[in-house]
């Protein structure tokens, strides 16, 4: 669908927030807290924001974009090109961030952009009467989009956690979560380093109550594509086995073979390539899977097989 920019704030040094509308005023299609939209590109580019606005409201989409210099372009397009009144193409709201509503107690990790679904997941516990604690963790307040925003709708729920950009000051996930209360969900969006913190520090956590987004899984991937190694892939329906070299991801290999996977993001943050695989080890890099699923499925866009190994596809 076209949406038209309504307007667009610098909300932050290198962040811009865009207000989306019907181009006619007529109601956009509802969504849920987590949600995000595909933004269609003029250069032809995909790529996936969060809505970071009450899920309640239907005049407007909201969005906020972050200036990555190591972009792949769509960034700073956005930022130097989107003005009031330009027509974007959009899909549909998709949540693959969803929250559960059952949960008695909730803890809301953000780090750096990835505050946005935090944003609109926050709003939702409020209008629930929910408990929740939101904690936004940036280099700086600078750095930081909506602090006035953040301190004035969940006082006191809000911490504002400031690293200065050094490790040792870095948020201590492993204290925040050692002791769960029953009934409490954690949700984590922002950069690999800070999901896996989480992750690890809430391991034994019951299932389902763990819940994460991956904000650019292509800087995961783009970080540890030195370390890539080949293995092999074997297309289970078809017979045939592939080799993934070092610099080629196993969606190239696919491609290169004429076998058609869809794609959006490439970066897997988007869950669309996601394929089911039935034997083999894999390192998963994608930011949608969650435990259950990376047991059977993979994101061929930016996940591997460990080095060495062959594995098979349900292809
Ligand atoms: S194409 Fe989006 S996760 Fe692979």
């Amino acid at each position: 669908m076209d949406v038209v920019v309504r307007s667009v704030e610098a909300v932050a040094p290198r962040i811009k927030s865009f207000e989306l509308a019907d181009p006619a005023g007529a109601h956009l299609p509802a969504f849920t807290a987590g949600s995000h939209i595909d933004v269609t590109l003029p250069n032809g580019l995909v790529r996936s924001y969060s809505l970071l606005n009450d899920s309640r409201e239907r005049d407007r989409y909201v969005i906020a974009v972050l200036h990555e210099e190591a972009g792949g372009g769509g960034s700073a397009w956005v930022h130097e090109s989107l003005r009031p009144g330009d027509v974007l193409e959009i899909g549909a709201p998709q949540n693959r961030f969803e929250i559960d509503e059952g949960g008695d107690h909730n803890i809301l990790i953000a780090g750096g952009i990835g505050i946005t679904p935090i944003l609109s997941m926050a709003q939702r516990f409020d209008e629930l009467g929910i408990d929740y604690r939101l904690i936004y963790c940036t280099r700086s307040r600078e750095d930081a989009a909506f602090c006035a925003h953040i301190e004035e709708r969940h006082g006191e729920r809000a911490t504002l956690h400031h690293d200065g950009g050094l490790r040792e000051r870095s948020l201590d996930v492993d204290e925040l979560l050692r002791v769960r209360e029953p009934g409490t969900h954690v949700y984590v969006c922002g950069p690999p380093g800070l999901i896996a913190a989480v992750r690890k520090a809430a391991g034994e956590w019951p299932q389902g109550t763990v819940h994460f987004e991956l904000f650019g899984a292509v800087r995961a991937g783009a970080g540890a594509a030195a370390e890539n190694k080949p293995f092999d892939v074997h297309l289970r329906r078809r017979n045939v086995t592939l080799h993934v070299p070092a610099d080629r991801s196993i969606l190239d290999v696919l491609a290169a073979n004429d076998i058609r996977v869809r794609t959006v993001c490439r970066d897997g943050f988007c869950g669309t390539c996601t394929t089911r695989y039935v034997a083999g080890s894999v390192e998963h890099r994608d930011g949608v899977l969650d435990e259950e699923g990376r047991k059977s499925l993979i994101q061929v866009c930016v996940s591997r097989a460990l080095p060495g190994d062959t594995l098979v596809l349900d292809l």
